[in-house]
């Protein structure tokens, strides 16, 4: 059997941190696993998220961020999710289709069941087995962003300083990947996506998992582990016989 697993929680409150420990724990005991993210995870969806995350756009209409966002899902459930579930892997991916509900109907105040209808168009219903939430008060985690894009910005500049001309620096998360066109809105839309996301979790407690985001990288990573240990007795391993 497959298993898709989610993570998901406000700004900064570490998912792609404990996304890639849990991928590299699968990896580690040989279950068939892939990380992806959203939005993104192929070239289609990685050329929207330049385009939605993008802090130019700053008149972009609320219908379009949505479309946006479920046109890049489409294509990631279509190209990656869906034929990875099929051959019986584990699927991590690094938000989806709760962080619309969460962003754009909690913090936009867009219509949920608008949201559910589009999103059922884009995923054609696929939902995720398990989803891990990371819990963390919303000035927390802006604060964790700001501190990452300060950390960023800083060793840009120090490469640029010793780094003789003709070397290209590698490659390095841009300032838009620290600090996004939706970081930046107010504080209050942050605090509407995180009450959000209480209001959903508690709709349907089965599928979530909730850890308080404050804990220390390695004993969330445990943490989670724990939980998602149960689900993974179907899934098959590389050097399965069986
Ligand atoms: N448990 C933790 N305690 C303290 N800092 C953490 C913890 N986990 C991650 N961080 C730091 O917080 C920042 C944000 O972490 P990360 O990028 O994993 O969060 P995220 O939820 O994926 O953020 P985003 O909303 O931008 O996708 C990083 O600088 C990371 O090193
Ligand atoms: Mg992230």
């Amino acid at each position: 059997m497959s298993l898709f697993i989610t993570f998901e929680g406000p700004e900064g409150s570490g998912k792609s941190t404990q996304a890639r420990y849990l991928y590299e724990y699968l990896q580690n005991q040989g279950y068939p696993a892939i990380l992806t993210r959203e939005p993104g995870g192929t070239p289609i969806s990685d050329a929207v998220r330049r385009l939605v995350l993008d802090g130019q756009w700053t008149t972009m209409e609320p219908t379009t961020e949505t479309l946006l966002f479920a046109a890049a899902r489409a294509q990631l459930v279509g190209e990656v999710i869906s034929p990875y579930l099929n051959l019986g892997g584990v699927v991590l991916c690094d938000r989806y289709a709760d962080s619309t509900y969460a962003y754009q109907g909690y913090g936009l105040g867009r219509n949920l069941e608008e949201l559910r209808t589009i999103t059922l168009f884009a995923t054609g219903g696929l939902l995720p087995h398990l989803t891990i939430y990371l819990d963390l008060p919303v000035e927390e985690g802006l604060e964790r962003k700001r501190r990452q894009r300060d950390e960023l910005r800083e060793r840009r500049e120090l490469q640029q300083l010793t780094l003789p001309l003709p070397h290209l620096p590698p490659p390095m998360p841009s300032d838009q990947e620290a600090w996004n066109r939706l970081d930046a809105r107010e504080v209050a839309y942050h605090q509407r996506v995180r009450d959000g996301y209480m209001d959903l979790i508690s709709a349907d407690p089965e599928r979530w998992r909730v850890f308080d985001a404050r804990l220390e990288r390695e004993t969330l990573a445990d943490q989670i582990v724990a939980a998602i240990v149960p689900f993974l007795s179907d899934v098959r391993r590389l050097n399965d016989e069986r």
